[in-house]
């Protein structure tokens, strides 16, 4: 047979404990634990074909050919699959993201998980999730996370990501506020590489992020949303005030950021149980209550600035849709 194919869908993560910098670049290992809620609302789907007619790797997002960087890191991905076969294929990729990806949202997550579940896949590999999950760490370590559904923990220098409890085990919301978009923000990547390099606040974040991991782990084990609420901003602001003292600045709040951040706090002063949290870009995602979701989304609607509200419950595993 002279092609191989895959279709898989990956589900996009948010970290509830963040991970930002790195133990080993060249392993692309993390620094610090961090603990992920799957989102059923945003999700990547991708074709892999493993195709003789070939000459290169090739890949699109969203109908947009990749080239230069991006495209080095699929073709990366693609040549430590293939190093698992015996298949010297070259493949064609087709990616699509069911959320705005001009909005800046597209995270490298769910479309690495996707892309390591395509390629094992299209090639009839037997792995593992985990072995995937490990597959996908490489390329991007919050993508280890999304080979799984639920709530989802990835330790410090850990290889592949661990399932902590199923999408059953908790029905929570999360809502994306998507905030105007601000000029080109600075890569995850770069941003945590510099803030290694250059914050005097990131050992201080190195040293705390374990201990707000264990509060954040503990309280989604024992469903307390008020701690787990409170854990989770404590990890993004920690992390946000290492990027803040990095020299120079890494930035990534924008003020309508701040409007979002208030909005949540006025909510919870007025009873309303809902908490924050921000990554590598201005947008603000907010957990909250199935019971509460209808009025946050509401109250987070109506702040000048932001464009929409996407609605994520708790999502399920990457999966496979189809292959031949
Ligand atoms: C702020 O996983 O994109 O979203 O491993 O260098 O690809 P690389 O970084 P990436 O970083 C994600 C950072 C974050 C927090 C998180 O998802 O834990």
């Amino acid at each position: 047979m002279t092609e191989k194919r895959a279709k898989v869908v990956a589900h996009s993560n948010i970290a509830l404990a963040k991970y930002w910098g790195k133990a080993s670049v060249a392993e692309n290992l993390p620094a610090v634990p961090s603990l992920s809620m799957t989102l059923d609302g945003m999700r990547t789907t991708t074709e892999v074909v493993f195709d003789a007619a070939l000459a290169k790797d090739q890949a699109e997002l969203g109908g947009v050919v990749l080239a230069g960087r991006p495209l080095e890191r699929v073709v990366a991905l693609l040549d430590r699959v293939r190093a698992l076969s015996s298949c010297r294929l070259r493949a064609r990729v087709v990616s699509s993201n069911d959320f705005p990806t001009a909005s800046g949202l597209a995270s490298s997550a769910s479309g690495f998980a996707a892309l390591a579940l395509g390629a094992t896949r299209a090639l009839g590999l037997t792995l593992s999730s985990e072995e995937v999950s490990a597959l996908a760490r490489a390329s991007s370590a919050s993508a280890a996370r999304s080979l799984f559904g639920g709530f989802v923990a990835l330790g410090a220098n850990a290889h592949q990501a661990e399932q902590v409890a199923p999408a059953a085990h908790w029905p929570l919301v999360m809502l994306v506020a998507v905030t105007t978009q601000s000029p080109k923000a600075t890569g995850s990547t770069e941003g945590m590489q510099h803030t290694s390099r250059t914050s005097p606040y990131y050992p201080a974040w190195v040293e705390h992020a374990p201990r707000i991991y264990a509060e954040v782990r503990r309280a989604v084990l024992a469903k307390e949303l008020g701690p787990l609420g409170l854990a989770m901003e404590h990890s993004a602001l920690l992390m946000h005030a290492s990027m803040i003292a990095a020299a120079p600045a890494v930035i990534y709040w924008s003020p309508i950021t701040l409007a979002v951040m208030a909005q949540v706090r006025e909510l919870r002063a007025a009873g309303t149980e809902a908490y924050f949290t921000m990554d590598a870009g201005p947008h603000v995602k907010v957990l909250t209550t199935q019971e509460n979701a209808l009025r946050v989304e509401q109250s987070l609607g109506v702040v000048p600035g932001v464009e929409r509200v996407i609605w994520c419950g708790v999502g399920p595993d990457a999966h496979l849709v189809e292959a031949k």
